[in-house]
């Protein structure tokens, strides 16, 4: 009944994380390899949109050679090349798609170009081989916070997203102010474990008049006036006591927005995706309120949730399957949105 193994080689560099994936039909990752660049922003507090790219040239084609030596295949084994063509940087992601166009052209194989949150949200789907849409999936990142209503493979509907700060923003700008440094996420989720989330109450914002909207700043200038406010008194900070408060209040607010759209909507299925996705507490709150309402829960182990390729490969699988297919004039689009072509 089946047809022949689809193989499809992911190209990801829409940030700081140079990386190459060989996916079998979807879900089976034959190889995933990260070049992360962390090291060399974490000087600076933060990306910086001229070094990643000059790295991404640099280590691209070795990236994809290791890919395809560690899946044990070669480009003629393959079906397509996907790539990532956007939101992201846009000195990054061209290196991506100007890598997957030339080995389009050398070797005729078609060309599919993948949007980047479409990448996270199907990481859910190589770990979780019974996940199938429709569902609802709260992608939190560095760049995005969306709730997202996915209908179908490669159908989306948002119906959430941040006003201001994405969630991942929040804690890499948290962290900054409590001197933890980039990337704050990860920090942040370590040092919360030494501290009381109920020491300190910072706020969780709602927007007026749209339920699923996020909106981070406002958490961000708490945090700050309440560490300028203990300078001022000569008060000593318990960090972890901030990092902990500051984690629950974005915890909470991604729970109950979440989850008032998944009972609202009528779905039985939740995913989560996205770099913030790999917040320990955050996976332990959903897992936990999911349980109480009866709703199946999906999340990407770490690795898959922060950028890597094989999230694209399985993402440009689905599009593959649709026929989605791109020509030598696909660029680089830093601000695509979901479900434009
Ligand atoms: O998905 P991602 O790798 O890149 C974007 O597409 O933006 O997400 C990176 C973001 C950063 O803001 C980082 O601080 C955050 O995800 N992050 C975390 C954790 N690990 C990464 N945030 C909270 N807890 C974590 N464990
Ligand atoms: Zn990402």
């Amino acid at each position: 009944m089946e047809g022949k193994e689809i193989l499809i080689l992911a190209i990801e560099s829409s940030c700081d994380e140079t990386a190459a994936a060989v996916v079998k039909d979807g879900r089976q990752v034959l190889s995933n390899v990260i070049f992360s660049q962390i090291d060399l922003h974490t000087v600076y507090g933060g990306v910086v949109p001229e070094i990643a790219s000059r790295k991404h040239i640099e280590k691209i084609n070795q990236v994809i050679e290791e890919a395809l030596l560690s899946a044990g295949v070669t480009l003629k084994e393959i079906d397509a090349v996907a790539v990532t063509y956007g939101p992201g940087l846009v000195g990054a992601l061209l290196v991506g798609v100007s890598a997957a166009k030339a080995i389009s052209f050398a070797t005729g194989l078609p060309l599919i170009g993948v949007h980047h949150i479409e990448g996270h949200i199907s990481a859910n789907f190589i770990e979780n081989k019974e996940l199938e849409p429709p569902f609802v999936c709260l992608v939190a990142s560095g760049g995005h916070s969306h709730l997202v209503i996915v209908k179908d493979y490669g159908e989306y509907e948002i119906i959430g997203r941040t006003r201001d700060d994405a969630a991942g923003e929040a804690f890499d700008k948290v962290a900054r102010a409590i001197g933890l440094g980039y990337p704050g996420g990860p920090k942040i989720d370590k040092l919360s474990q030494e501290g009381n989330p109920d020491a300190i109450h910072f706020p969780r914002a709602k927007v007026e008049d749209n339920p699923y909207d996020f909106s981070f700043s406002g958490l961000k200038s708490a945090v700050l006036n309440y560490l300028n406010s203990c300078e001022m008194k000569g008060e000593t900070v318990n960090t972890a006591d901030v990092a902990a408060s500051f984690q629950k209040a974005v915890i909470d607010v991604l729970v109950e927005h979440s989850l008032a759209a998944v009972k609202e909507y009528g779905y039985r299925k939740f995913a989560i995706a996205g770099g913030v996705a790999s917040n320990s507490s955050l996976r332990s709150a959903f897992r936990t309120e999911c349980q109480k309402r009866g709703i199946a829960f999906f999340h990407p182990s770490p690795l898959l949730c922060t950028d890597n390729a094989a999230m694209i490969g399985s993402a440009g699988y689905y599009e593959y399957l649709k026929g989605t297919r791109h020509g030598f004039d696909l660029n680089a689009v830093p601000n695509l949105k979901l479900g434009e072509r």
